[in-house]
């Protein structure tokens, strides 16, 4: 199960908008298409969005000029723009700099060249993808006893990476080792990925699990009901600090009160080694509607309200007990670790 397919060099993917009244594929034809679906959240997730994109460079390319400075300028325009498509999650700007670099090695071969090495190097992107979920599952499962009960947040599976995920995939894994786990999946408003995605993909998947709304964990966690919390990223510092969906921060802060793990889940790709700090991560802000709207339909404040909407929060290092990257399990004190860890080759 994917949520993005290429086959005879077309692009389909599940829009994840519709789950999980209705599984819908729908076809990426254009440039335009492509971005659009990454900024509508048709297609999200970190690592899923940076595969997305490098096939959606190929895509776009089939239609550039036949010109060879043209062509050239129109694929650099194509990959900038796709930059502007979503700010937060670091796997678009990794996976786009890999095709940069691929353009580069190869611009004074024929169009048909650098087409055919620009498809390759996306292929190669995807299949890596899911050797990094594996991997992460690998290295993430021995953290977790029998019995645990896990609470996650967002959408971590395999509707926002190329494998099994990066939390979920930690998850699943400890499944089949039949370690008797139970999920609790926030339902993470305003856009409800983890009552949507997570919870129907755990149900496809047959695990035990409970779906909360966001204000109920820090109860749970009085109740000692929960003993880890294993989510995922969209940028990681040097640091440590990490960016992930809204309202991880406030998990964060709950778990350390509580006295209870927590594991961030992130390949090498997550991770953008050039900021010292989370401060610099640029945390997307999206429309107001989301918030006040349910599922863009329904209006669940006065229609003018003001409203804040980022997508993202900022969860400091010192919160973590421990990133696990495909690398390997990283600990404090994670600047030093995760220079360390990350840069390791494989
Ligand atoms: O806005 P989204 O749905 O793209 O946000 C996704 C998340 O925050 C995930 O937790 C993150 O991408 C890491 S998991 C693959």
């Amino acid at each position: 199960m994917g949520s993005i397919r290429f086959k005879n060099n077309r692009l389909f993917y599940l829009d994840q908008t519709k789950l999980p009244l209705q599984e819908l594929w729908r076809e990426c034809k254009s440039l335009g298409d492509g971005y659009k679906a990454i900024k509508n959240l048709r297609i999200r997730g970190a690592p899923l969005i940076g595969v997305f994109a490098a096939y959606n460079v190929f895509i776009a390319s089939k239609k550039f000029s036949s010109q060879k400075e043209k062509f050239l300028r129109q694929l650099k325009e194509a990959i900038d723009y796709l930059k502007t498509s979503r700010p937060t999650a670091v796997n678009l700007f990794w996976a786009l700099q890999r095709l940069v670099l691929v353009v580069k090695k190869n611009q004074k071969e024929s169009i048909f060249k650098i087409k055919s090495e620009i498809l390759k190097e996306a292929k190669d992107i995807h299949a890596e993808d899911i050797d990094l979920c594996r991997k992460m599952a690998g290295y993430g499962v021995k953290l977790i006893k029998k019995g645990d009960r896990i609470l996650t947040h967002c959408n971590t599976g395999f509707l926002a990476t190329s494998g099994d995920g990066t939390a979920l995939a930690v998850i699943y894994k400890a499944h089949r080792l039949h370690k008797n786990i139970r999920i609790y999946a926030d339902e993470t408003r305003p856009l409800l990925q983890g009552s949507r995605l997570t919870a129907w993909e755990l149900d496809k998947r047959k695990i035990p699990s409970t779906v909360i709304c966001d204000n109920m964990a820090a109860s749970l966690m009085q109740e000692r009901q929960i003993d880890k919390i294993f989510l995922g990223a969209d940028r990681i510092a040097a640091n440590g600090d990490t960016a992930n969906k809204i309202g991880t921060y406030s998990l964060a802060v709950l778990a350390h009160y509580h006295k209870i793990p927590f594991y961030v889940v992130a390949p090498f790709s997550t991770f953008d080694l050039k900021l010292k700090s989370g401060k610099f991560i640029p945390i997307e802000k999206r429309c107001a509607d989301e918030v006040r709207k349910v599922l863009g339909k329904v209006y669940i404040t006065p229609r003018h309200m003001q409203v804040k909407n980022p997508a993202f929060d900022i969860t400091p290092s010192k919160l973590i007990t421990a990133i696990v990257s495909d690398k390997g399990v990283i600990y404090p004190p994670f600047r030093k670790n995760i220079k360390r860890v990350i840069n390791r080759k494989p």
